[in-house]
């Protein structure tokens, strides 16, 4: 049977999207915990999500003892972890935020941004902008640590698809990530793309297509360009993965880039 189609953004369904992104959480905070204890300020405890989505680093690290706050762009994503956290039975501050903007107050040990949410930042003005805002969200030598999807190949830039396929109490969510090549616009380095979910719950089979979505490519030595124009950081170190043991290296069998940067000064 096909699935029926939902024409929606997949950030509006954050049940689903919990389920299918969950693989990889407890080894996502433990990397966050390592960089913390070897870098951070000591006994630094107050941690920020920036695009939080529905909180899965946040609602681990919660449990494990940290402060914990974020922000989404998408109200469903924040209304879910909130009441995720409500289930839990821990504290969680989350609110509605874009992440050109930084829209918080307090101060923080460790900010974070997993998933590809940086590469929503199109231009260098709007990334370099957004380093400054975090820095100064952070405490004196707080840490900040970003992810996302760097191309395997030259070839292959703007033109790769991932798939994974999660379930959880009967329900089975596959992910579809997808580059649109004939989208590039090479000057801007920004392409088209998208998360297609298919959902399976009993009988019933769905699939809800997202909206394409402008993202940028950011190359390994422009990022660092970007971190010193911006002032705001020292790069500590880039990994393939969420491994402290794996720097990030040509050939890797990895399609991402995890950079660790410290507040300067
Ligand atoms: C691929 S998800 C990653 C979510 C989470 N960081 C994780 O690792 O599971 C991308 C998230 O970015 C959010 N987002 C998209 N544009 C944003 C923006 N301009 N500001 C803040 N969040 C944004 C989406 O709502 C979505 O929750």
């Amino acid at each position: 049977m096909m699935p029926k189609k939902l024409p929606a953004s997949v950030y509006q369904y954050p049940r689903y999207y919990a389920i299918g992104y969950q693989w990889n959480t407890s080894a996502e905070c433990d990397f966050l915990q390592r960089c913390l204890k070897a870098h951070g300020p000591s006994s630094g405890r107050r941690v920020l999500d920036i695009g939080c989505g529905a909180g899965r680093h946040l609602l681990e690290l919660a449990k494990r003892g940290y402060r914990v706050s974020g922000f989404d762009l998408s109200p469903e994503m924040v209304a879910y972890l909130r009441e995720e956290a409500g289930k839990a039975g821990v504290e969680v501050a989350a609110t509605v935020g874009d992440l050109r903007a930084v829209p918080v107050s307090g101060t923080f040990d460790l900010a974070f941004c997993l998933m590809d949410t940086f590469r929503f930042l199109l231009t260098n003005e709007e990334i370099i902008g957004h380093l400054r805002r975090v820095g100064e969200r952070l405490s004196p030598g707080g840490l900040y640590v970003t992810d996302f999807w760097i191309p395997t190949q030259w070839d292959r830039a703007a033109n790769e698809i991932y798939q994974w396929e999660q379930q959880e109490n009967g329900t089975t969510v596959r992910v579809f990530y997808l580059q649109h090549p004939e989208t590039v616009n090479p000057i801007d380095q920004t392409f088209e793309d998208e998360l297609v979910f298919v959902v399976q719950e009993g009988e019933e089979s769905r699939e809800i297509r997202g909206d394409r979505t402008r993202t940028r490519l950011i190359l390994p030595q422009e990022f660092r360009a970007l971190i010193e124009a911006s002032g705001a950081f020292d790069v500590v170190g880039a990994y393939s993965d969420f491994d402290v043991e794996k720097p990030l290296a040509a050939g890797a069998d990895s399609w991402r880039m995890v950079s660790l940067l410290k507040k300067r000064g």
